[in-house]
């Protein structure tokens, strides 16, 4: 490395000039983003938080050749994940590729948010069913998967790339037992008979910026990640307001929605949830600003979509529900399983 010094100077210099990081992308800095480029070009690819305890190799001509190539890349817009196939998110080292939204530090409060709902239902319910929709690159699917064994979750994603990508980091961090993935616009794909009333916890991270303002993207954003991604239609909330009204159905009672949502948009989506009559107890997640950035709520026990139809006696302290329609009309037939057991959850869960 001392031999190569000036190699590494000099490509600093060259990317402190004409690179400047994004505010979603916080960890980089041009030294650690050289330290990222030069270990890819070494065939050892790791993202920023792993660059510790990587001391940088040696390079051969062919390899100072490649670096200088991928630090012009970067210079020239390409994202670092991009460039070396790995992306951190929540502790865990993901693969990431054009194929799908390259993870946000910011959705990190959505992960942590999720995961506590999770140990907590896994705490009263044992094992815990989760959807994750707007899976993307399976990063919250995953990350909810590695740390709470007693869950199994299933992924979906519009994209039929980004569901191959969340595919692959199943596979490389050995959690397809557990964690699988489907092409799906939101619950579409999703069997009434199989999961109707099924699911404990729905996560979603979706697209949440107004068509308008995808126009603005940093190019750096524009010209390497899917517009699918990013983009909420007219007024940004089109995917958030089909979540509130679509996955009350797929939840159980005393169940739980947690979301992602933009800057400003907390009040109105949390207005939503408490006029939709099936959610209850809205919580809200904070960025380190104040700024809140994830929404949990927790479904109705007892309203119009379920009806107990026990006393709480049963073993476990657990209680049947009978799945209802709006109108009271009860759901049966082969479609929809119409019972459903639920264990207890304190007033206070979740609080
Ligand atoms: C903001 S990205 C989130 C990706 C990933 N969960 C993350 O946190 O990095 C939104 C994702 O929603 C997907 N998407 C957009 N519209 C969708 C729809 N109608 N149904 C399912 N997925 C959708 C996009 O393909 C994209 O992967």
């Amino acid at each position: 490395m001392t031999t190569q010094f000036p190699l590494f100077g000099e490509l600093l210099e060259r990317l402190r000039l004409n690179w400047r990081a994004l505010p979603d992308k916080p960890d980089e800095t041009p030294e650690n983003t050289l330290r990222a480029l030069w270990l890819r070009a070494a065939n050892e690819p790791v993202s920023i938080p792993r660059l510790d305890g990587h001391d940088l190799p040696v390079l051969n001509a062919a390899a100072q050749t490649h670096l200088w190539e991928l630090v012009n890349q970067r210079v020239k817009g390409t994202p670092l994940a991009h460039l070396t196939n790995r992306q951190d998110f929540f502790g865990i080292e993901f693969l990431a590729s054009s194929e799908a939204m390259i993870p946000r530090k910011e959705t990190e409060i959505l992960a942590g948010a999720a995961l506590g709902t999770l140990r907590r239902l896994v705490q009263a319910r044992g094992h815990v069913r989760v959807v994750d929709l707007c899976a993307g690159s399976g990063n919250v699917s995953l990350a909810l998967a590695a740390h709470e064994p007693n869950c199994s979750v299933i992924g979906a994603d519009i994209s039929p790339d980004a569901v191959r990508l969340a595919r692959r980091n199943a596979e490389h961090l050995g959690l397809s037992h557990r964690a699988r993935f489907l092409q799906s616009d939101l619950l579409s794909a999703f069997s009434a008979s199989e999961f109707a009333g099924q699911v404990d916890l729905i996560t979603c991270n979706p697209p949440y910026i107004s068509s308008a303002r995808t126009e603005e993207l940093p190019l750096e954003i524009a010209e390497h990640e899917s517009k699918l991604a990013f983009d909420g239609g007219p007024l940004g909330v089109k995917i958030l307001t089909r979540v509130i009204r679509e996955a009350p159905r797929y939840l159980k009672p005393e169940s739980w929605l947690a979301m992602e949502v933009g800057v400003g948009q907390d009040k109105a989506v949390a207005r939503w949830l408490e006029r939709s009559r099936a959610f209850e107890d809205v919580e809200v997640h904070h960025d380190s600003e104040g700024r809140v950035r994830a929404i949990v709520a927790r479904t109705v026990g007892t309203a119009w979509r379920a009806r107990a139809i026990d006393d709480g006696h049963r073993p476990g302290g657990s209680r049947l529900f009978q799945l209802c329609e709006q109108d009271e009309k009860l759901l049966s037939g082969d479609e929809t399983p119409n019972l459903v057991e639920v264990a207890p959850v304190g007033r206070e869960f979740g609080r």
